[in-house]
């Protein structure tokens, strides 16, 4: 069995989507890969296993394994699947988008160094980052996303690593990709960039010279809301401390996600072509709302990273937030009124989902500090599915209407 290394190689995004990382022929001559259910591996003989121990001394081995922990079938399948469609030279699947990215600042970040984030970004990313990284002597400067004087300004000679998300959460702002990369470069600085709302078919950040991508697999890759994983990307030299990390971390993901992984993965290109068709028309929609404050979505042109988003992307992603006119009580009235979307916490799945961030991420904060950090009570973030564009704006306009 070999993977597929053509289709890796020169495949297109949505033939990638489907062929890469498979195996020809396949056990049985089955059509889709197998589940591999086992946690560990046997050697023929002691030859067999001295030659294995030599080959993993040297370098990352995929198409052999020895026990779980270190690597399985189906996971190596979905990550060469992930690594052809991010165009990287390597991907680790892990067992969240939370563990891609702890398992790359500890592996990467040595006691004594620090790191500068941008600031509008996962809530637990940043906690991990400010208040968890405090304890391995790991200092931390938080700077305004695309302020990029702060960014040079807030490095310093222990820096080690430049993160930021893009589009970013909640309020979709975008990275200017390239020049976050050039800084990197030209002060020696490994550049990570969280492109779980971007998605290889909108941005591969690693083209642009990104050293390390992570995503939420949990969200468009899977796409269907019923798995958690995480991916790590980029070249397989610099990887080799993660993970060589994440074998004695342990928190690596089985091989039943890998394969709704690859099964999902198979239709990324059709789901995020339809997202961003959706995303375009219920940013239109809301923004010429009466009863709507003010939108954030990267395909209007009032967004402040538009700009960057026509250059840089291929398509502006199914995430957008907004502000309701009125308070908390009104934004809770137009919500409960809503048909079709989930009142829940995730985005990037096949079904709509709708987040109230002030009451549900932020909900351990007063609405003052929830001020503080830019969330207010009237702001709503709604991840679009792959329903009908107008059935979705149908719904928001009874809703608004109420
Ligand atoms: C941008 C981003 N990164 C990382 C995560 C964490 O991913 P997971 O829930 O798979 O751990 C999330 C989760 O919502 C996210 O939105």
């Amino acid at each position: 069995m070999t993977h597929n290394p053509t289709i890796q190689e020169n495949g297109l995004p949505s033939t990638c989507s489907v062929h890469a990382g498979e195996t020809r022929p396949k056990p049985g001559h089955a059509l889709i890969d197998p589940i591999f259910q086992t946690s560990t591996y046997t050697f023929d003989n002691m030859a067999d296993a001295v030659t294995y121990q030599e080959a993993h001394n040297k370098g990352h081995v995929d198409d052999r394994f020895e026990y779980g922990r270190y690597g399985n079938p189906t996971v190596a399948a979905s990550e060469a699947r992930l690594a052809a469609l991010e165009n990287a030279e390597t991907a680790i699947q892990v067992a969240s988008g939370m563990a891609a990215l702890t398992f790359t600042f500890l592996s990467m970040l040595p006691s004594g160094s620090h790191i500068v984030m941008t600031d509008d970004s996962y809530r637990r990313t940043r906690q991990f980052v400010e208040e968890h990284l405090k304890k391995f002597n790991i200092g931390c400067t938080v700077v305004p996303l695309g302020d990029f004087a702060a960014l040079e300004s807030a490095i310093r000679p222990e820096t080690r690593i430049l993160f930021s998300e893009t589009p970013s959460n909640p309020y979709l702002y975008i990275l200017d990709v390239e020049r976050f990369a050039e800084v990197g470069q030209r002060r020696g600085i490994l550049t990570v960039i969280d492109a779980t709302f971007s998605t290889p078919i909108n941005l591969r950040p690693l083209d642009w010279g990104i050293d390390i991508i992570t995503h939420s697999a949990t969200k468009y890759l899977g796409g269907h809301h019923d798995l958690l994983a995480g991916f790590i990307a980029g070249k397989e030299k610099v990887l080799k401390p993660v993970r060589d990390y994440i074998g004695i971390l342990g928190g690596i993901s089985d091989p039943n996600t890998a394969y709704l992984l690859l099964r999902g993965m198979k239709t990324l290109g059709l789901r995020i072509r339809q997202q961003n068709a959706s995303g375009q028309a219920v940013a239109e929609f809301l923004a010429s709302h009466p009863a709507v404050e003010q939108v954030w979505y990267p395909g209007l042109k009032t967004h402040p990273g538009h700009e960057i988003a026509a250059r840089q992307m291929k398509g502006f992603g199914g995430v957008l937030s907004f502000t309701i006119k009125g308070g908390r009580q009104e934004t809770f009235r137009f919500i409960d009124a809503l048909q079709i979307p989930h009142i829940s916490p995730s985005l990037g799945g096949t079904e709509s989902l709708l987040l109230h961030p002030a009451s549900m991420a932020y909900s351990d904060l007063t609405a003052e500090q929830c001020l503080q950090v830019g969330i207010p009570q009237n702001l709503v973030r709604f991840s679009l599915g792959i329903e009908d564009p107008e059935d979705l704006i149908a719904d928001l306009a009874q809703a608004l209407n109420t």
